[in-house]
């Protein structure tokens, strides 16, 4: 199996892609690390804890990391993941350990002690990511690749050319795209793809395990969201989409293409500037995501909600 990083910020679809992560046999997850971005730090990580204390996973160690973008100040999303970044749901008190070390320390250690290179999957803000460049500039070599959620080749979600992840902090986004390590950007143009309808949300539902049940009630919180704020019939689950496109390349069609983060501009702060035309002239940095194969990406993740007890 691939091994591999995921650092999130759970969130609603940060729970999908942790269990979705942790199930599949192609994969063997060696350590979650979160970073402040939908909620606060102590919050996500509180999170990150409390859905591996409901889907039984005791053995990936989990570390706290960034609790503040690099230079900005931290933005939540608490309209979209609610007060506590992941309401909707009661899940039960965290009772897997909180690593002693930090995220940049566990990653960096994680990457030294592999058999192999590994594959990051941020699914949040790029924060501890860029801190990992900085700190530990020996890690990029047993780096693979990062396939990251987050940016857009079309519009944001946050301002009109700014998705979230990106926004939050467009100066780690920036410098992690220009590290030479290989990227992939998984946007909003293919993630709005992969949407939880009702008739997904039953579909788990009918799981009928305690797991489920929880998923499919933050799955309906998250639906109440997007309907609210963007109107859309249904939410889309982001980041999952970035582990399955480690899980299964063929299920996310991807182009490659250079990726710029505009970290100025006034109305533009953390726009992903995607060169699909190649009008720019510069080589190509990275890989995005333009399509999924919605059914399979759904038996997937849905095979792999049916695995837990
Ligand atoms: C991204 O922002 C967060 O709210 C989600 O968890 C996802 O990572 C989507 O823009
Ligand atoms: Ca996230």
């Amino acid at each position: 199996p691939t091994p591999i990083i995921l650092d999130c910020d759970p969130g609603h679809d940060d729970a999908l892609a942790l269990l979705l992560a942790y199930a599949s046999p192609t994969l063997d997850l060696r350590a979650i690390t979160t970073v402040a971005g939908n909620q606060t730090l102590p919050k996500v990580t509180e999170n990150a804890r409390r859905v591996a204390t409901l889907a039984g996973i005791t053995d990936v160690p989990i570390a706290a990391g960034a609790d503040r973008p690099l230079v900005r100040d931290l933005v939540v999303a608490q309209d979209v993941h609610g007060k506590t970044g992941l309401d909707g749901a009661d899940l039960p008190e965290p009772e897997v350990p909180l690593s002693s070390t930090t995220a940049t320390t566990l990653m960096a250690e994680t990457i030294a002690s592999a058999d192999r290179p590994v594959t990051l999957v941020p699914t949040g803000p790029l924060t501890n990511v860029a801190h990992l460049l900085r700190e530990h500039p020996e890690s990029a070599v047993g780096i693979a690749q990062i396939v990251w959620m987050g940016g857009s080749t079309t519009r944001g979600n946050v301002t009109p050319y700014a998705e979230f992840n990106a926004f939050v902090d467009p100066e780690a986004a920036a410098e992690v795209l220009d590290s030479g390590i290989p990227v992939t950007m998984i946007g909003l143009n293919v993630t709005h793809q992969a949407l939880a309808t009702d008739e997904i949300i039953a579909r788990i539902r009918r799981l009928g395990t305690d797991l489920a049940t929880t998923i499919a009630d933050l799955l309906g919180f998250f639906a109440a969201t997007y309907e609210r704020i963007w109107g859309l019939p249904a939410p889309p689950v982001h980041d999952a989409v970035a582990v399955a496109r480690v899980i299964d390349p063929g299920l996310v069609g991807c182009v490659r293409a250079p990726i710029s983060i505009e970290t100025k501009g006034d109305l533009t702060s953390g726009a992903t500037v995607v060169d699909l035309y190649e009008r720019t002239g510069r080589p190509a940095n990275a890989y995005a995501g333009v399509a999924v194969d919605v059914e399979r990406f759904w038996d997937l993740m849905i095979d792999a909600l049916a695995t837990y007890p």
